[in-house]
């Protein structure tokens, strides 16, 4: 290298500058600068994240404030997504093939880390996969399944009975069965999804003998075998407050004593929420543990009962009611 060359400035370095200067109306703009630029370079790389994550925090300030209204970003979105990142993570969020948010594919694709195979394509899908809710969706598959390794500890052979409510891909099912086989543990999985149903079904056709699916819609129908875990990842977090009491009850109500239910709930400390509900138009209602503690109370559970967990990214709550 010369020592006259003059140092060229990075074309994010500048954008950084760009920021400093500009006010908070302006958030929307900026992303858009900062997602064409991304785009043009082929998608973002690591050291790319935290830009872009600021710009989106930005555009959340903003949209809170009442700056920036809400629909316009959700149109920009499908706009951009149409135009340049058909076939991401990102697009299939946005897309909601089934008709709404968190569908069982799209969490398949978050356990399987899938990316698209083009590579400026590809960036986008890494950085999806990178963010804080993806991996709290991954770590939630962990926390099952430490909680499956608990209920069955020292039973190997006393049959455990575990329901899965809102059950999706059960890939959380298939990964623990094929660990354990020695283990007589029976699933009931619920879910509304028939398309969900039949993709589980097939995941768990080597061990049908031990998963029985419903295609239910839980608030109108549980199985009630009784069981010594109900487990439920991916919903409360779609449900009014007066649902969640109402499903909770009910749950209550299946579980045999000295059993638990295990409900996860996205907490209101969500590093993905801005990119999620601007970019993605998936909306959850994220709750604090003292809530998810004022709701176990008001479906009925003594307070010495509650116990409030989390997986390692702090992400995604798990209220647990002891019976
Ligand atoms: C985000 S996914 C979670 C899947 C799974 N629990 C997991 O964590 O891997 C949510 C699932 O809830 C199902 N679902 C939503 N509302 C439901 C309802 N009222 N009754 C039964 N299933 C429901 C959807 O079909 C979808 O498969």
């Amino acid at each position: 290298m010369s020592y006259n060359s003059q140092p060229t400035m990075p074309p994010l370095a500048l954008q950084e500058r760009l920021y400093e200067r500009r006010g908070g109306v302006e958030s929307l703009v900026q992303l858009d600068e900062l997602l064409r630029e991304l785009i043009a370079s082929g998608g973002p790389m690591p050291h790319e994240y935290a830009l872009l994550n600021r710009a989106l925090r930005q555009l959340g300030d903003t949209v809170r404030a009442k700056v920036v209204n809400r629909e316009d970003v959700l149109a920009y979105s499908h706009d951009i997504t149409s135009r340049h990142l058909e076939g991401t993570m990102q697009a299939r969020a946005l897309g909601k093939k089934y008709g709404y948010s968190g569908d069982f594919e799209i969490i398949e694709a978050i356990y399987t880390l899938q990316t698209a195979q083009e590579p400026h394509l590809r960036r986008w899908d890494l950085y999806f996969h990178s963010q804080a809710a993806p991996n709290a969706v991954r770590n939630r598959k962990a926390y099952f399944h430490q909680l499956l390794n608990s209920h069955t500890a020292g039973r190997a052979k006393a049959p455990v009975r575990v329901l899965n409510v809102a059950s999706g891909p059960a890939r959380d099912v298939h990964e623990w069965v094929l660990d354990n086989p020695e283990h007589e543990v029976f699933f009931d999985c619920v879910d509304a999804e028939i398309h969900a149903i039949e993709c589980a079904k097939k995941m768990c056709a080597p061990f049908a003998r031990r998963v029985e699916f419903y295609h239910r819609n839980v608030l109108r129908f549980l199985p009630s075998k009784g069981y010594e875990l109900v487990w439920s990842a991916g919903l409360f977090d779609y449900l009014t407050d007066r649902s969640f009491v109402f499903l909770l009850k009910a749950l209550m109500a299946v579980t045999k004593r000295g059993g638990e239910v295990v409900v996860g709930n996205f907490s209101d400390f969500n590093p993905s929420r801005d990119y999620m509900e601007l970019l993605g138009d998936w909306v959850l209602q994220h709750r604090t543990r003292d809530h998810l503690r004022e709701l176990a109370l008001a479906a009925g559970a003594e307070s010495d009962a509650i116990d409030i967990q989390w997986e390692p990214e702090g992400v995604n709550l798990f209220l647990h009611v002891r019976r």
